[in-house]
């Protein structure tokens, strides 16, 4: 897997509130070690991933204090209340090898199952344009609840993808948008809604879809079964 590396923002400054607890999902076990260094660790084993820079949250006591992985740089700064505001705190604190037109990558700390091949894939594709994201299509029928959780209406399955990270986009124009969306008062979910926002068309690159987020307590588990099946 040859051609330019990036560096790849790890936005992991958030509670885990519906995983509950005290402790963060970030740093509960699986397979016998925090979720994060999975994470960190297949990242930084990616051919064309440069280094790391994880965003942490203020009072997060429990960071290991990496600072190499696999020869490889990880930094650390602070995030904000929303996932959009670590990863602007985040884009701020790259180094600045990473210039104003490189491709910065951004992807969940709880999502440690991320396939190499998919990484290196939106890396080849996305790279070739404006910038993108992995996901892939809705296969299942889409239900519009009412109040009282009765199905109201089926929304259409046709052009609809669920959205995963990595997503890649230039440091600057990622910077500008998701600047643009604070001061909008927009709440953007995700990268790519900044960047949509900001007038750009992400590239939807498909990828597996065992690439979850471990979200809730039970996803640990499922997780764990993942892990092994998703090393390449
Ligand atoms: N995240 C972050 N800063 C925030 C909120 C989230 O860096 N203010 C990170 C999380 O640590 C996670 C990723 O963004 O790696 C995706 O967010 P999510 O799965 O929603 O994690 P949490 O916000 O921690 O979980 P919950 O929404 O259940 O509280
Ligand atoms: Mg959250």
């Amino acid at each position: 897997m040859n051609g330019p590396t990036v560096w790849c923002l790890v936005p992991a400054a958030g509670r885990g509130t519906r995983v509950g607890g005290d402790c963060p999902k970030q740093y509960l076990p699986l397979a016998g070690r925090p979720l994060i260094e999975h994470t960190l660790e297949r990242l930084a084993t990616h051919p064309r991933i440069a280094g790391l820079l994880v965003i942490l949250d203020a009072t997060d006591t429990r960071w290991p204090g990496t600072t190499m992985l696999n020869g490889k740089p990880v930094l650390t700064t602070i995030g904000g209340m929303e996932r959009s505001d670590s990863v602007l705190a985040g884009v701020d604190a790259l180094p600045d090898v990473v210039g104003a037109a490189d491709f910065v990558l951004v992807h969940d700390a709880a999502r440690p199952c991320v396939r190499l091949a998919d990484i290196g894939k939106l890396i080849e594709l996305a790279g070739a344009t404006d910038g993108g994201l992995l996901g892939a299509p809705l296969r299942d029928t889409l239900k519009c609840a009412d109040s009282a959780g009765r199905s109201e209406s089926t929304e259409p399955r046709d052009r609809r993808w669920r959205a995963f990270t990595p997503q890649m986009f230039r440091r600057a124009q990622l910077s500008a948008a998701l600047r643009e969306a604070a001061r909008r008062g927009v709440n953007v979910s995700d990268e790519a809604m900044a960047m949509e926002l900001a007038g750009f068309a992400p590239l939807l690159v498909e990828g597996a879809e065992d690439n979850i987020k471990v979200t809730t307590a039970t996803d640990f588990a499922l997780a764990e079964f993942l892990l092994a099946r998703t090393a390449t």
